[in-house]
């Protein structure tokens, strides 16, 4: 291992049996904390290449079981994280009500940003700690389950991300992306879609290392013969209105069910569906199939059995409002929203569910590029005492920002082919404003 640790320190490329050691070694005991901190912090300066990203990947998914596709058409779908991103709970339920079963694994909530599992739990009686084997009869069964990682797969990712969050070395790109594939891969799902965030509130900020993280997240997935796409989307701004577990929940069960859609969120979940219909294969009309899945209430039937088949008590989602307390944030000025700090939102929001329950949170009303009077309401505060932290994450300006698009780039593969970029240019007719 100091001569694996020396090696990345220097520069070189270490090869496969090097990371199956590391990896293996790390589950085993045989190699000290310390020398793998030393061996991440040396890859956060140094890099890791993309074949030693899959070497990484593979590695890691040796580490644990392997599910077989609980289904052969099945599509898993995956956020990098963000704010009141509650596209999952809305294109999962699209998708399968459209015939293609979704196998999705979630994680928790990481610092600012959500997590699909905590806003599912937020729903009385929901469970999401599905054995893989309750996990797979469920999306044959009902069409789709969005569970909990087992502790059976990838053990290695768990222990390797503990030590990297406490290194200071997760925001290395390479072991963002074996971190984030293995458990894809060993979810089992034939066909992934990536929705990787850039912007303010993402993981990454910065577009070019965005684009090179989900060609390599693509490129590494294609290896083990997964059909894959990744789209890359803004996050310099909360996605939907809603920041909070139980908030989320209510606003995808309205999405699904009352043709109440944030024009944002519409045209981010039609993307992301779009791409896992395809992704998985479906023959037809996508785009007319999503819609009729939303009109129909087809697809808020699915959310519905699904959550049922979770453990949701009848009626639980319907009985769902937010928190009673609630407090208006109003602009002390004229202007334009220019910014807003989606991080602060999150954690406000956060810290406002610990407190508070599930359904306390913030709704946000004012998007960047909108036109405020002073006075206007810019967001309501559920469950909390104070606006002032809503109130200063947003940023007024005298002129309207330049328009931003909510989709920057695309990667689509298919099987047996490499992947095609769809043009570095912005897709301006996605721009939100
Ligand atoms: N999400 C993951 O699952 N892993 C990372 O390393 C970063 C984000
Ligand atoms: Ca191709």
């Amino acid at each position: 291992m100091r001569r694996t640790i020396a090696r990345k320190r220097d520069g070189a490329a270490l090869d496969d049996a090097e990371w199956q050691a590391v990896v293996a070694g790390y589950m085993s005991d045989a190699i000290e904390e310390a020398q793998l901190a030393a061996l991440f912090m040396a890859c956060y300066f140094k890099g890791i290449d993309e074949p030693e990203a899959a070497a990484l990947t593979r590695a890691m998914v040796e580490s644990g079981e392997t599910l077989a596709p609980p289904v052969a058409n099945c599509v898993d779908k995956h956020s990098s994280g963000g704010v009141a991103d509650t596209a999952s709970l809305i294109v999962v339920p699209i998708a399968a009500a459209c015939g293609i079963p979704v196998a999705k694994l979630s994680g928790r909530a990481l610092g600012h940003t959500g997590g699909t599992l905590d806003k599912l739990e937020a729903i009385p009686g929901v469970r999401t700690d599905l054995s893989p084997e309750a996990f797979a009869e469920q999306v044959r069964t009902v069409g789709c389950a969005v569970a909990a990682q087992s502790a059976r797969l990838v053990p290695a990712d768990k222990r390797m991300y503990a030590l990297r969050d406490r290194t200071s070395t997760v925001q290395s790109l390479g072991l963002v992306a074996a971190s984030i594939v293995s458990k894809k891969i060993a979810a089992g799902a034939p066909s992934i879609v990536f929705d990787v965030k850039v912007g303010r509130g993402a993981f990454f900020k910065d577009l070019s290392e965005v684009e090179a993280l989900s060609r390599t997240m693509v490129h590494i997935a294609e290896s083990f013969g997964r059909r894959c796409a990744a789209v890359v989307t803004d996050m310099n701004e909360p996605l939907g209105p809603a920041i909070g577990t139980g908030l989320e929940a209510i606003e995808a069960r309205d999405f699904l069910r009352n043709g109440r859609r944030d024009p944002r969120l519409l045209a981010l979940c039609a993307i992301l569906a779009t791409k896992m219909l395809e992704t998985a294969g479906f023959a037809g009309d996508a785009a007319g199939a999503i819609r009729h899945a939303l009109d129909s209430g087809a697809a808020y039937e699915m959310l519905e059995r699904m959550l049922a088949a979770q453990g949701a008590a009848p009626g639980a989602l319907d009985a769902l409002r937010p928190h009673a307390r609630m407090l208006e944030v109003r602009a002390n000025r004229s202007g334009f929203v220019a910014t807003i700090d989606a991080p602060k939102l999150g954690l406000f929001a956060r810290a406002l569910t610990e407190r508070f329950g599930g359904t306390a949170g913030v709704f946000v009303h004012k998007r960047i590029g909108d036109a405020v009077t002073a006075g206007d309401v810019l967001a309501t505060v559920f469950g909390g005492e104070s606006g002032e932290d809503v109130l200063a994450a947003y940023g007024l300006a005298d002129s309207a920002p330049p328009p931003r698009p909510l989709v920057y780039f695309e990667i689509a593969s298919e099987a047996g082919g490499g992947p095609e970029a769809a043009a570095g240019e912005p897709r301006s007719r996605l721009a939100t404003r």
